[in-house]
């Protein structure tokens, strides 16, 4: 199967369970749910669940069992970029293409819609009705996991670090901070969670976990990337508008930037060698961070 019938076939999943877990809300306000819906539902990439169930198929594990914990990081995801775009962070008008969720249900239901869908995800995970076929332990491990991931030590602590230096001079150090923290993180538990549901134990669960870290911070660099010179019609955000945060671009130009880019794919496609056939679609995953328009 190549790779752009993949991407659709599991967003389309990926979206049904979504979907269906949007079923279970009884008397959430009316504007809480739309606002939610409103960013889960608005055309992202759903890189992350599709990477969760990429490393889980390439150990031949059927999806299902790993579909919950990745609609969980989804909704994870769709939390920080609700956060991510408010006034008082990064202050941006438009995400995917359409207005940013608090300048459609303002500020206050912005956050609370980021709230609510933080917190769901974390039910999600404990829920028996999407989880009871994996073992409890797993499932133990894996919110865990994810909330170490998202948290203080995590995409939260480098969401911290990218407010804190704006405008700021900053080093490589600081930098490296930032990125693996905000956004490898996620991206690295993604791949993980696939192959922790699968079944995967220590020496074969290091190389995922290095694959992970690798396009999670090519990931970023890319996105850097695109802001410079980026085309907003495709990418859906307002870009060159990172000139005073702490950028790849700002700490070593974009050749170098793209030099590093091209490192981590390949880095990324050799720790899952080990996976033979099975590594077409991660390697093809890779190629497709390190290529990204949008
Ligand atoms: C955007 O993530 C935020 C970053 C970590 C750079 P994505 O580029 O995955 O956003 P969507 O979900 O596809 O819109
Ligand atoms: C955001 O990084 C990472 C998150 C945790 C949301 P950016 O601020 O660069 O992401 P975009 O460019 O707004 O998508
Ligand atoms: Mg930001
Ligand atoms: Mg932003
Ligand atoms: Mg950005």
């Amino acid at each position: 199967m190549d790779l752009g019938t993949y991407l659709h076939e599991k967003k389309i999943i990926v979206e049904n369970t979504l979907r269906d877990i949007f079923t279970s809300f009884h008397t959430t306000p009316g504007v809480l749910r739309d606002a939610m819906e409103y960013m889960l539902f608005s055309n992202g990439k759903r890189i992350r669940p599709i990477l969760a169930i990429a490393a889980c198929e390439a150990k031949n594990k059927s999806c299902d069992d790993v579909l919950p914990f990745a609609c969980a990081i989804e909704m994870i995801h769709t939390y920080s970029l609700i956060h991510d775009d408010l006034p008082s962070i990064d202050n941006d008008d438009l995400r995917r293409g359409k207005p940013t969720c608090h300048k459609v249900f303002g500020d206050a239901i912005a956050i609370l819609a980021g709230d609510a869908l933080l917190t769901e995800a974390f039910r999600v995970m404990a829920d028996d009705s999407y989880t009871e076929r994996v073992n409890p332990k797993i499932i133990k491990q894996i919110i865990f996991e994810i909330a170490m991931a998202a948290g203080a030590e995590g995409m939260v602590g480098g969401q911290v670090m990218d407010v804190l230096y704006e405008g700021k001079e900053g080093t490589r150090g600081i930098l490296n901070f930032i990125h693996t923290h905000k956004t490898t993180s996620l991206i690295r538990i993604s791949v993980r969670t696939g192959a922790i549901v699968a079944g995967v134990k220590t020496r074969e669960l290091q190389k995922f976990t290095k694959y992970g870290e690798s396009i999670g911070l090519a990931f970023q660099i890319m996105d850097d990337l695109l802001d410079a010179e980026g085309d907003e019609e495709k990418v859906g955000k307002r870009l060159k508008k990172d000139t005073s945060k702490q950028t790849y671009i700002k700490h070593y130009g974009t050749v170098a930037s793209k030099i590093k880019l091209e490192q981590l794919i390949d880095e990324a496609i050799k720790s899952i060698d080990f996976l033979g056939e099975n590594s077409k679609i991660l390697t093809e995953l890779a190629q497709f961070i390190g290529n990204r328009v949008v």
